[in-house]
């Protein structure tokens, strides 16, 4: 098994044992995330559901129907991206996730990003647009604007679920969704761009001795 995966895998594991908040007691299963440990691409949606509580899966209710959907037509599949979320544990009824909440559920996140190491973020819906922007930002302005950050870029779109709620956001759903391609191209580039430029440095070095 990869480093990445199991790491992953003993992160999910503390996620699962995890009562660090109250929803620890009222969930049926936590929803530590899945998909590939080397993913280009890593959704943060908001946090589980009903369908996610009870199958321990992100995204598998009518909100990840939306979400596969979106996907195919950018030619990816689920199983090609990570998908995780702000809050591991479902919130009773569905209830927005309280600061202390999301606050005690903080590490797991930042490790996943860390270790999973994105070449882009794509935040679902405002709980994960706050992770990155600042407490200003308005999805409605902001939605679909690339944010580089650290060697990757954020890119924050509206949540599915806001959509299916609100069908007149589809479109801009839609066109935003349709920019990721360039985006994880153009940032896979610059990478590759500076591991080239480090590479004669390290020859010149060798030389010297
Ligand atoms: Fe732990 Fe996060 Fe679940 Fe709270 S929501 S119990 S912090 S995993
Ligand atoms: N909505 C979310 O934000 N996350 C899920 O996992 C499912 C629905």
């Amino acid at each position: 098994m990869s480093d990445r995966l199991q790491e992953l895998e003993a992160l999910a594991t503390q996620v699962r044992g995890c009562q660090k908040c109250p929803l620890g007691r009222l969930r049926v299963r936590a929803v530590p995330g899945e998909g590939p440990p080397d993913a280009e691409i890593l959704f943060i949606g908001e946090g589980p559901g009903y369908h996610e509580d009870q199958q321990g899966r992100p995204f598998v209710g009518s909100s990840g129907q939306l979400l596969e959907s979106l996907l195919t037509s950018i030619g990816l599949t689920r199983q090609q991206v990570f998908i995780a979320n702000v809050i591991k544990c479902r919130p009773p009824n569905n209830r927005d996730p309280l600061p202390d909440e999301i606050d005690a559920c903080r590490t797991y996140l930042d490790r996943q990003i860390e270790i999973i190491d994105p070449l882009l973020i794509v935040t679902l819906g405002r709980f994960s647009m706050a992770r990155f922007f600042p407490p200003t930002a308005r999805i409605t302005r902001i939605h679909g604007q690339p944010l580089p950050l650290e060697g990757r870029i954020v890119l924050p779109l509206y949540h599915p679920a806001a959509v299916l709620r609100n069908p007149e956001w589809h479109q801009d759903l839609q066109k935003d969704f349709a920019t990721i391609p360039a985006l994880v191209a153009s940032i896979r580039q610059q990478r590759s761009a500076s591991q080239a430029s480090d590479e004669p440095d390290d020859l010149e070095q060798l030389t010297l001795f």
